[in-house]
């Protein structure tokens, strides 16, 4: 039999349906609700492209267990901001021109994000640091740190 979580998904209270309790919330994000800002990249936390917010930190959405979200508040990449209001983090990446296939963009947007909020004025390193998990094939890491250094300055 099916089990539901109940969880909140970008400030809306939603039900989450899974057959088996250990599928990766990634699958029932995308799946369920259609949210298709995360990706898949390598199903073992190592390369960030999966990456949401638990509670305002980072979490790799491909290894944690549905079950383990009940009554937890995810924000995806839709959630962080709006067309008409990006979070400052997404406006930075957008001015920077920072993606070039795009596919690790959510998880390099979410983790600095995450770090952002807690981390005010960091330096380069830092952002390297809070990076480091997150790994882009097409090597756009320049751009992606010019962003992030952007966006710094106005959430400063
Ligand atoms: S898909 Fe989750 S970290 Fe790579
Ligand atoms: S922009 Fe292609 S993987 Fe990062």
């Amino acid at each position: 039999m099916a089990t539901t979580i109940k969880l909140t998904v970008n400030g809306k209270a939603v039900v989450l349906k899974a057959e088996d309790p250990s599928m990766p919330l990634l699958y029932a994000l995308r799946d369920q609700l259609g949210l298709h800002g995360m990706h898949f990249g390598c199903g073992l936390a190592q390369c960030g492209a999966c990456t949401v917010h638990y509670y305002g930190e980072a979490l790799r959405s491909c290894v944690m267990p549905v079950s383990a979200v009940a009554d937890a508040e995810i924000v995806t990449l839709e959630g962080l901001g709006t067309a008409e209001k990006p979070h400052p983090v997404q406006q930075a990446f957008i001015d920077e021109q920072a993606a070039q296939c795009g596919y690790c963009i959510n998880g390099m947007i979410m983790q600095a994000a995450a770090f952002l909020a807690t981390t005010k004025r960091p330096t380069e390193d830092q952002v390297r640091q809070a990076l480091a998990g997150n790994l882009c094939k097409c090597g756009t890491h320049v751009r992606i740190l010019r962003a992030v250094m952007r966006a710094a300055e106005k959430m400063a």
